[in-house]
């Protein structure tokens, strides 16, 4: 891959101070699901102010580094912290640090958001494996001259998500006994909330979550080459008729509260693999 000055000095930085980076299964932990990063063993860490040409992030709940280590014997690269297209970032800082990942030789993404949930047959704390998305963002991060070496121009995504993967993820689940649903992921800017009319339009238009992440960094993935599983903590809801105020402390008080779930469910999938 032909790769930009500043991916590679990110890299190579990254290399450098946690120790030779080889074959990771790259996780991004999403709002209220930071305590994750405390399960990792043998941890190496770097504050992402550290890493030459990494954004920082702005957001309460968002610490900002990056963690190399080890999980159920998987070499695992975990982001606490990312980028949000509403804290003023352009895409291509959003999904810099995916490309980053790439560089290291990521060989999967674990992807993790809090999302309000539209489809009734969801609760507050349900975890949600994503099958697809649909990216209501005003742009895209593809967006501007294709580096080919990335990526095609025009890149496929009949599958955005790894079919394997996420079968993988419910055959976890169902081995330590915590259920999870499956479904549509709606990518929107923020970062206001949705108004009920907005709920309404993000159910009927197919989507069972929605939340303010997670489909940029698909996408780079996907233009990459580097397949994707993405799980999605419920924090609220936004079901006709039942609306109700939310708050950024309680979609990270629900997240915070889902995420020993989350976490079992993550161990045992990481233990099945080879
Ligand atoms: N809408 C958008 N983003 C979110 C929500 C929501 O209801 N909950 C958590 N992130």
């Amino acid at each position: 891959m032909s790769i930009s000055t500043p991916i590679r000095e990110a890299a190579e930085y990254i290399n450098k101070h946690l120790g030779t980076v080889k074959n990771p299964i790259g996780i991004i932990l999403g709002t209220g699901l930071g305590e994750f990063a405390s399960e990792i063993e043998d941890a190496v860490e770097v504050p992402y102010s550290q890493i030459p040409h990494f954004p920082q992030s702005t957001v309460e709940g968002h610490d900002g580094k990056l963690i190399h280590g080890r999980l159920e014997g998987q070499e695992v690269l975990a982001m606490k912290g990312r980028f949000h297209f509403y804290e003023g970032y352009g895409m291509e800082h959003v999904v810099f640090p995916i490309r980053v990942m790439k560089y290291l030789n990521a060989r999967f993404l674990l992807l993790s958001n809090a999302s309000g949930g539209v489809n009734p047959d969801f609760k507050v704390g349900d975890i949600m494996v994503i099958e697809d998305h649909i990216n209501l963002f005003p742009s895209n991060p593809l967006i501007g001259p294709n580096d080919d070496e990335m990526g095609p121009r025009f890149p496929d995504m009949s599958e955005p998500y790894d079919h394997k993967l996420n079968a993988q993820m419910h055959v976890a689940a169902s081995q330590v006994g915590i259920p999870l649903k499956k479904g549509v992921y709606v990518g929107v800017s923020g970062p206001c909330f949705e108004t009920p009319a907005e709920y309404k339009y993000i159910r009927i238009i197919g989507g069972d979550t929605v939340g303010m992440s997670t489909v940029p960094e698909n996408i780079a993935a996907r233009h990459l080459g580097i397949p994707v599983t993405a799980l999605s903590v419920i924090t609220d809801l936004g079901i006709e008729g039942h609306v109700e105020e939310v708050s950024h402390e309680e979609v990270q008080r629900a997240a915070q509260e889902a995420e020993p779930k989350m976490a079992k469910v993550v161990r045992a999938f990481f233990a099945n693999l080879s």
